[in-house]
């Protein structure tokens, strides 16, 4: 006989662990990283300050941010065995698959950095590093652009812009996308990290870890999400076609990209600082169309559904006004995410407990073996 027990189906409202680093507030619309509101570091500071925080705990000294501005700028070189991997895959692959290969490959060529323990901080700076380095050399082998030079003098928003465009990020778009890495880097025990957090119970190491993590990012109920809502506004093209659009898809029970959360019962915080880049952006450029286009999906969806906008709404929009492609915006979000899981992993690694839940079997478990000759064709 076997023993019933209260199956909470995607481990919804179970509190797995305890944990430091990260708090959402869920009705009252607040996101907290180690005791700050979002909303003031999304006006005030900068993703390595808050890179700093996640992984230390603390804000930095003025000296503090300067260090790990200058390692985080020395560490972005791949290795020459990463390059020849990412040299074979192919061109029409998706950045995230190329992503997870190649911080898979990482962990090979560089094992002391990724071995768990408190010193894989070394690992997280080195990954943080040179992530938008994987991003950008893969991109412009596939487009053709000249090759990318390491510039270890920009911030990480900037690198991230030099890495994957041609032209000059103006101060506006880098501030722009300083505050979108801000309120991406993390968010609790999202899927993603959950991940990252399950690999490293076991005593694996970090870049195992991240590799779970980035695999977990890529789907559309998680990271994917954001590219699928620029799909659903060139599906539309304009303003008067957003609610048919949004009948027809919730008419077949498809989902409605960007809308909808886990945690928040209201409107999510970095939806909200989101919408103001979106529109400051596309002013800068001349160009609303995608603020006018989401503005109206987000009243069509709340009419029919009720449901308020995630982080993934407008973030589309901000990357696809500086010119990004959309298949390049889940690996933004792990540009930034990476100083979370990381974060995550070595705390779960200081108060390490193996995640390990369990199933209700609904299985028979009486059958009687056959041999394999003696069963029907
Ligand atoms: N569009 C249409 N209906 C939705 C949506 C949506 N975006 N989100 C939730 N619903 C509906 C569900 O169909 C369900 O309705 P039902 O009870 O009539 O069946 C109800 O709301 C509850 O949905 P659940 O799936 O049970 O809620 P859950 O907490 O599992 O979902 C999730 C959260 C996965 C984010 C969901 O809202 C969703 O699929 N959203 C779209 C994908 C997306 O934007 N993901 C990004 C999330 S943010 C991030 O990961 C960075």
């Amino acid at each position: 006989m076997v023993e019933e027990s209260v199956v909470q189906r995607g481990l919804q409202d179970v509190v797995a662990l305890e944990s430091r680093i990260c708090f959402i507030d869920g009705r009252g619309g607040r996101l907290i990283y180690q005791g700050y509101d979002i909303r003031d570091l999304a006006a005030r500071s900068s993703f390595e300050e808050v890179a700093y925080l996640l992984w230390y705990g603390q804000l930095p000294s003025a000296r503090q941010l300067h260090d790990l501005r200058q390692r985080l700028g020395e560490l972005r070189t791949l290795p020459r065995p990463v390059l020849d991997v990412l040299d074979r895959i192919p061109a029409d692959s998706h950045p995230m698959d190329v992503l997870r290969t190649a911080v898979s490959a990482l962990a090979v060529f560089e094992p002391g950095e990724s071995r768990p323990g408190e010193s894989s901080i070394g690992g997280a700076l080195r990954l943080t590093a040179v992530i938008p380095t994987i991003l950008g050399y893969f991109h412009r082998r596939r487009t053709g652009a000249p090759p990318l030079t390491v510039n270890p003098e920009l911030s990480h928003a900037a690198w991230i812009l030099h890495a994957l465009r041609d032209s000059p990020p103006t101060d506006l778009e880098v501030r722009a996308l300083d505050v979108a890495l801000i309120l991406h880097a993390d968010h609790e025990l999202n899927a993603s990290t959950f991940a990252a957090r399950v690999t490293a119970s076991t005593l694996s190491d970090l870049y195992s870890a991240i590799t779970s993590a980035i695999g977990t990012l890529k789907g559309p109920l998680h990271g994917g999400a954001n590219e699928r809502v620029m799909e659903l506004l060139a599906e539309a093209g304009n303003v008067d076609r957003i609610e048919a659009v949004v009948r027809d898809k919730l008419a077949k029970h498809e989902r409605i990209m960007g809308f909808g959360h886990r945690v928040y019962k209201v409107e999510d915080p970095r939806a909200t600082i989101l919408r103001d880049w979106s529109r400051r952006v596309g002013e800068a450029k001349g160009d609303l169309t995608y603020f006018q286009l989401l503005r109206r999906l987000e009243d069509v969806v709340h009419a029919e559904k009720g449901l308020y906008p995630n982080v993934d709404l407008y973030s589309g929009s901000v990357y696809s006004l500086m010119g990004i492609p959309k298949d390049l915006f889940t690996p933004i979000f792990a540009a930034s995410r990476v100083a979370g899981w990381t974060a995550h992993v070595l705390e779960e690694y200081q108060d390490l407990r193996l995640i390990r839940p369990m199933a209700q079997y609904i299985g028979p478990t009486d059958l009687t073996y056959v041999p394999i000759e003696q069963r029907p064709d």
